[in-house]
Order: C-alpha cells, then structure tokens, then sequence
C-alpha cells in the first residue's frame, strides 16, 4: 500500500491499494472508535460497493447510515446539500461521528461542503471511485456546491481526516470517465514532472496505476502544503480550467470536464507558443499526449463565446485572470493577463 502524507491545517493520509472499500472499517476504526457513520454516495456508485463499504464499516463495529443522490453534475446543488444536512440531523449525528464521500468528484465535494457546515464542522472521509477523484478532487480540501449562476460558486477549504483510493474501482469506470481522469493525470506531468509525462506517452492508458495516482497525490499534496488557500502556487492546479470551464459552460455540459480540460491544456500551449512563452515542441507534447489517450484539444466555439464564459468564471480576480501556460514539459508559469487582453489569448489558443 502507498501512502502520502498531506501537511495541511490538519495533517492526513492519502492511502493508495486496491481493495480498499473492502478496508474500510478496519481502516476508519484506526483513526476513530466505533461511532455513527453515514455514507453519502450515488446512484451509480452505491449499487457497485454500497454493501461492501457498509458491511465493512458494521464488521468494524460503526454504526452505519447511508444517504444517496442521483449521478451526475446537476446533483451538486444547493436542494441536496440542505437534504443532506437534514439527512444528517435527522440522524442526531454529533461532532464525534463521521460522514464519507463514497463516489466521484461531486460526492465528494458536496459531502465535503456539509461536512464543513454541519455543526460548524465534522470529520469526513474520501473514498473516491474515479480517476479525477482519486488524483485531485479528493485530495486537499476544496468542497463546493454549484450555484445557477456556475460551477463550485459556494464552497469552503475543509480538509478530509483520511483519503482512502481504492484503486480496483477504476475497473468498473466508463472508459469515457477513466479518460476525463487522464487529463488530470497528464496535466501533473506537463505542471510538474517530465518523467511522469514520459510515462503516460510511453504506456497510454496501461499506465501503471498505483505508481501514478501515488505520484499525483504527492505532487498535488506539495502544492497543497505550499498554498493551501489557493493564493499563489496551488492556481498552477487550474492549468487548462480556465479556457476548459469556458468550453463546458458553452457545451451547457455536453463536453466533459475532462475533455474540457484537455481542450484547455492545448489552448494554453498555443497562445503560450504566439506568445512566445511555450516552444513549439512543448506544443507537440502536449497535442501528442492528448491524442496517445484519444482526447480532444479542439473545440467548436469561437473566442468571442469562450471569452464570454470565461469572464464569469470564479477565478476572475477584479481586472485579471490568471492563466496558467505551460513553458516546457514539467513547468509551467502563472500569467496574470488583464481581461482586455482575454480575448487576444483565447483567439491564439483556438
Ligand atoms: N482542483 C484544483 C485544486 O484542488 O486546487
């Protein structure tokens, strides 16, 4: 089993092995005596490992509940995190009991945003069940709920007591879903780490599992040390979500985040190439690591629309964005670019 430690306002680990769900009591009852624990899942997830996460928790000698919402974005909304705050009173859990995120990234950041609020804060832990999940959504504290007016608008920094990444769940995933992750994989590899990159080109989709989700985990934990509250170092995380959100708002969530933040990632490096911050072979790597793992890195909107999307995005900060270009493979650098010339970047990304 790896583990990787993450040194936040709180320190925890992120545990990596497959079989894990099966663990879970045995692992929970580490950090914590028997106590109630309330399971928050999906739709798609629950039916998958619902009994072996529940059964195991029993066997430990926890008191379990579980509480579902239907898969997919539409259900991070502010209707269920109030459901599953009464869920949870209703249940007269205490500050002494647990809730964990069983699923993908929006069960994890919508138990998380309860479990921030809930009493004003109580533990919770990260079971993801996907790729994304396991490599950046579970890892480091963002939760949120998404408002009408977009996406993760109303949130708060809550780290997780324990992250554990069953990695034998990824067997079960979409193949469309196990690709979104990858472009969060190979986003670590052109942020930080050449040999990473090296690895995913060489290997595609055989990647090795544990090897790379542990080393995703370790280079996001880094940032998430450095920056917990998403000041300075931790926006590199954003690479490709700037111009990606944009082309998910415009696909009214037709394009999946994955896919978005692929198309991102490339727009990045192109406007970063004219303008003479990214060379034109770090262009190619990143196009060709798109294509080993049959992403895309084109869209059909035009810059005006984009630039529309992206103008409401929250990373906005008063008259500048800042957009993440990628420099070389394993480097890149945090451009603060004034909305007047927001347009310009996207036109050259296209
Ligand atoms: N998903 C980006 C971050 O955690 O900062």
């Amino acid at each position: 089993m790896n583990t990787i430690t993450v040194n936040a306002s709180h320190t925890y680990p992120v545990l990596i092995e497959a079989g894990l769900i099966g663990q879970l009591g045995t692992q929970i009852s580490s950090m914590t005596k028997p106590c109630k624990a309330v399971i928050i899942s999906d739709s798609n997830v629950w039916p998958l490992y619902g009994d072996t996460a529940a059964n195991s928790l029993q066997n430990a000698g926890f008191d379990v509940y579980h509480y579902c919402i239907d898969a997919g974005e539409a259900s991070k909304n502010g209707e269920n995190y109030l459901l599953i705050l009464n869920f949870l009173a209703a249940n007269q859990l205490t500050r002494s009991d647990i809730i964990i995120a069983l699923g993908g990234g929006v069960v994890g950041d919508i138990t998380g945003f309860a479990a921030a609020t809930y009493l004003r804060g109580i533990r919770y832990i990260q079971v993801p069940t996907t790729l994304l999940a396991m490599v950046d959504s579970s890892v480091g504290g963002k939760t949120a709920i998404d408002l009408s007016a977009g996406k993760n608008l109303a949130g708060a920094f809550y780290q997780p007591s324990l992250v554990l990444c069953d990695t034998a769940a990824l067997d079960s995933l979409p193949d469309e879903i196990f690709r979104d992750g990858c472009a969060e994989v190979i986003k670590y590899g052109i942020l930080f780490d050449g040999a990473l990159f090296d690895h995913l080109i060489q290997h595609g989709t055989s990647f090795d599992r544990n090897w790379v989700i542990s080393r995703c985990v370790e280079l996001k934990a880094n940032v998430v040390c450095a920056d917990e509250f998403d000041r300075g170092q931790r926006q590199l995380l954003n690479l490709g979500h700037t111009f990606g959100h944009a082309v998910e708002a415009q696909s009214n969530f037709s394009v999946s985040h994955g896919q978005a933040v692929a198309i991102g990632m490339y727009m990045a490096a192109k406007a970063g190439r004219k303008f003479g911050i990214c060379s034109n072979e770090t262009l190619q790597y990143v196009e060709a690591a798109l294509n080993r793992f049959s992403l895309p890195s084109h869209c059909q909107y035009t810059a005006k629309q984009l630039t529309e999307s992206a103008l409401s995005d929250k990373k906005r900060s008063g008259d500048c964005v800042n957009l993440i270009i990628p420099e070389e493979i394993g480097k890149c650098a945090i451009r603060p670019t004034p909305i007047t010339e927001l347009k310009s970047f996207i036109e050259a990304g296209l």
